[in-house]
């Protein structure tokens, strides 16, 4: 016996995921019903409430002539973390550069600094924190790094807090490693990357929780060649690659994730043309971050030059004392704005692509019959009001698994 959890009745729109003929398969005036936490159906509403009856279900919503989406996937965060780097953020507009902060100490050397003296429970309750804005805000499924730690006691530490704030949080929370996102001080590049495949990931590998490892493919910090070895490595105990790709200058760090078939290449700020194609018939998801390039005050990445190669692109937010936004809602603003995305093409990329991203194709980013029922419904007729209210949070009630986690009160039980 399946057991009816949810209705929602009365949307003005049920937006399921991409289309054969639109970009955005949309239902209008519709309703979805949920059995055991997964879409059991979508249509009209009469269609939907005479099949399922609002008054069997746990849980009836009035959805009020709002609009119904997938829960976003945001597939690039750095989301625990601990210190305060506001301070950075004003000396950036100063005219510092993100490099030199770094070269000097600060950065991600401060980060770890701070994350090195937190106690787990003070990590934990800062990652659950940001985790209760995210799903505010619409999120569902996130991804969360380590790479404050830098050796391999404080790496492990991250991992576990990431995996509590799973098991806690109604967010689902995906882990992954990234020993090499920085050189730790009094280090070399080349000594380091030694620690970090002969270290830190027999021991990640052992500890069994992250599903990826990422690498800071970059001038300055690793090179082509050392991030091959780490995520040679990291493939080898059964981690799936990501890399941190073209951010700042143009090294090659998209052809190596198009090499090692990477899930995704990430920020691609000065990819060329080369770099898309490579990703393309790699079948790699790029995964864009305008508010990295927003909060820099850099170029955005060409979207439009992505999206002309035919497959999925990721949008994400890359939440981290840098770009400190834990908001999709933003992140689609700034690519339909920034990046000339269409409305429906953001939010394809804020959904879809970003469980591409995460190979959670067939678990997340859409709402068809036997996915998880991770739904956000926006205060508004429509889904373009997502970006169109910029700056403003247009989500105001979530559902994981079809069970109300955030927001509004139902209108009957
Ligand atoms: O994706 N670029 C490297 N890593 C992060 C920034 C992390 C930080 O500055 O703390 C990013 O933008
Ligand atoms: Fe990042």
């Amino acid at each position: 016996m399946t057991e009816l959890t949810t209705v929602i009745h009365d949307a003005s729109e049920i937006v399921v995921g991409p289309g054969t003929d639109a970009p955005l398969e949309r239902h209008e005036n519709a309703a979805l019903a949920v059995a055991d936490g997964r879409v059991a159906a979508i249509g009209p509403t009469e269609e939907i409430t005479d099949g399922y009856p609002v008054e069997n279900a746990t849980h009836a919503i009035d959805a009020d002539g709002r609009s119904v989406i997938p829960g976003f996937v945001d597939s690039h965060t750095h989301g625990l973390f601990a210190g305060d780097r506001s301070d950075e953020f004003a000396a950036k507009l100063g005219g510092e550069n993100y490099q030199d902060i770094l070269a000097e100490g600060g950065g991600i050397l401060r980060t770890v600094r701070a994350v090195r003296e937190a106690s787990d429970a003070e990590l934990r309750s800062n990652l659950l924190g940001h985790l209760d804005t995210m799903l505010a805000h619409g999120t569902t499924t996130v991804e969360v790094k380590s790479g404050y730690g830098l050796d391999t006691e404080t790496e492990l530490r991250m991992l576990d807090v990431i995996r509590q704030a799973d098991e806690q949080h109604p967010i689902d929370v995906v882990p992954t490693f990234m020993g090499a996102h920085a050189v730790p001080e009094e280090q070399d590049a080349e000594t380091y990357t030694d620690r970090v495949i002969d270290d830190q990931l027999p021991a990640v590998a052992n500890q069994g929780i992250a599903e990826f490892c990422d690498v800071f493919c970059e001038e300055d910090v690793f090179s082509v060649e050392q991030s091959r070895r780490v995520l040679e490595a990291g493939v080898e105990h059964g981690l799936t690659s990501k890399v941190h790709a073209e951010e700042f200058v143009r090294l090659g760090g998209a052809q190596l994730a198009a090499d090692l078939d990477a899930a995704s290449a990430d920020h691609l700020l000065h990819a060329n043309e080369d770099d898309r194609v490579a990703l393309a018939e790699a079948g790699v998801t790029p995964v864009l971050l305008p508010g990295t390039a927003f909060s820099l005050g850099a170029e955005y990445a060409d979207a439009r030059a992505f999206l002309d190669e035919g497959g999925s692109i990721a949008v994400a937010t890359d939440f981290n004392p840098n770009c400190h936004s834990q908001s999709m809602g933003f992140a689609i603003a700034l690519a339909c704005v920034g990046m000339e995305m269409t409305p429906a093409e953001a939010l394809l990329a804020g959904t879809q692509g970003g469980a591409r991203a995460l190979d959670r194709s067939g678990e997340a980013g859409m709402l068809r019959e036997g996915m998880p029922a991770d739904v956000a419904i926006v205060d508004a007729p429509s889904y373009v009001h997502v970006p169109y209210n910029f700056g403003v949070n247009s989500v105001e009630m979530v559902l994981t698994d079809g069970e109300p986690v955030s927001g509004m009160e139902e209108s009957h039980e």
